[in-house]
């Protein structure tokens, strides 16, 4: 029997969109990956269809046993793996980890400091997103964009005149680690909280590149699980508090009802596969990051904290003014198959998030796709043929079909031993 037309129109929408991005582009979106084969594959299980609110063991929910045991053990290789005492996995979101963060720890009428969106903060650490949704006030802490970083001194004095309750560290536009240390002290000895918003570093603090903040004085780390930590789209939040870990957990509610627990089987794979290769996966990847900023400088594009080295994570930032603002830029990458976002620098305003000054690049999901410096001097060549050198992006977009054809394969970190790509590969066969 033939299929309603309209299934087909669906069929069409994901194949389109699966040849595209997954075997035609070079994704440079830096708050995306691309989960293993393995973790891919224990995706889409029976766990979608289920319901279990509660804690393990506490569930309002019967039918949860093999719940409770997957989602414990994601919750103990996750500790293990990040070397923190206690992990809250159940955030659908990295939205959604702040939103518990926020409210384990502030009141309505309390006040926040947090750096400005065009900074790098995410919407989520604003008045405009759920720092406002939670009746939280914001004040902002100073950036120096000659240190491309918070200056402490200056955040050191607001904070401790205007005594806020949270300091909220982290960013999405983050090329430079936060001076967690610092304003933990500072924090502390106000009697405020800190939280830092790890969710674009998970994956490198995971390879041990990064340090992770909890280990420098932050009271809670949130994050998603999916930006350089290349597991399936979620948050989580952890902490070393006993006390702090149990207000989160009773916030989970609050946000979250079904709280995705298909997700659970591949975080736990990916967490596993971080354990044995996140250390050459980052490594690779802040590589790459570095080397991808000074071929795009070679070429004529001016990136940002030149002074500071460009960046130590997966990110980098170019500021296109010159070339026609952001907004143009990432459009006319996009009809060349180069996939990236406009974003807003330091000097802009608010306001001019449609047309910003710059654009974000990401290096981490092609890292996976087995590019390494010399690849990356390539995809700057191709970005300079058009933003430099004004080449026809239809022209472009042939030569970026033809590079893209030899990344297809997923790395899950340069020490891969073949073997583990064959046992993965027969455990596939096995099926589910
Ligand atoms: C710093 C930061 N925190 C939180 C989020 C939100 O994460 P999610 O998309 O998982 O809700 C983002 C999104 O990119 C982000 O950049």
């Amino acid at each position: 029997m033939l299929l309603p037309n309209e299934i087909y129109e669906v069929l069409k929408i994901v194949r389109s969109h699966e040849s595209w991005r997954r075997f035609e582009c070079i994704n440079l979106i830096a708050s995306e990956n691309i989960m293993s084969p393995l973790a891919k594959a224990l995706y889409v299980t029976d766990m979608m269809h289920r319901y279990a609110e509660g804690r393990p063991g506490k569930r309002f929910y019967q039918g949860s046993r093999y719940i409770d045991a997957i989602e414990l053990k994601v919750s103990e290789l996750l500790s293990c793996l990040f070397n923190v005492r206690f992990i809250e996995p159940r955030a659908p979101s990295g939205t959604i980890a702040n939103a518990i963060a926020f409210k384990a720890l502030a009141d309505a009428g309390d006040t926040a400091a947090v750096v400005s969106i065009s900074s790098g903060a995410h919407i989520s650490h604003t008045s405009r997103g759920i720092l406002g949704a939670l009746g939280i006030k914001q004040i902002e802490l100073p950036f120096s964009t000659e240190l491309w970083n918070i200056d402490v001194d200056q955040a050191m004095k607001i904070i401790e005149v205007a005594r806020p309750k949270l300091i909220v560290l982290g960013a999405s536009l983050y090329l430079f680690p936060h001076p967690t240390k610092q304003l933990a002290e500072a924090a502390h000895s106000i009697g405020a909280r800190l939280v830092h918003d790890a969710a674009h570093v998970l994956g490198l603090i995971a390879g041990g590149i990064w340090t992770n903040p909890l280990h420098e004085g932050a009271d809670v780390v949130t994050a998603s699980t999916h930006k350089t930590f290349p597991g399936p789209q979620g948050g989580l939040v952890m902490t070393n508090d006993e006390n702090v870990f149990k207000a989160l957990s009773s916030h989970v509610l609050t946000f979250v009802s079904n709280h995705h627990i298909h997700r659970f089987p591949a975080l736990a794979v990916t967490t596993i596969e971080m354990k044995y290769f996140g250390e050459s996966y980052a490594l690779q990847t802040i590589r790459n990051a570095k080397t991808f900023a000074e071929a795009l400088v070679a070429e004529g594009i001016p990136v940002v904290a030149e002074n500071m080295g460009y960046t130590k994570s997966h990110m980098v930032a170019i500021d296109v003014r010159k070339f026609g603002g952001g907004a143009k830029i990432a459009k006319v990458l996009e009809e060349a198959n180069i996939i990236a976002n406009k974003n807003l620098l330091p000097w802009d305003r608010q306001e001019e998030a449609y047309n910003p000054s710059g654009v974000r690049f990401g290096v981490q999901e092609m890292t996976r796709f087995g590019m390494r410096e010399k690849d990356f001097e390539e995809v700057a060549k191709l970005i300079a043929d058009i933003i430099v050198r004004g080449r026809d992006p239809a022209e472009i977009r042939k030569k970026v079909i033809e590079f893209r054809k030899m990344f297809t394969k997923i790395y899950y970190g340069f020490d891969m031993p073949e073997e583990f790509n064959k046992s993965v590969e027969e455990f596939l066969n096995l099926g589910i």
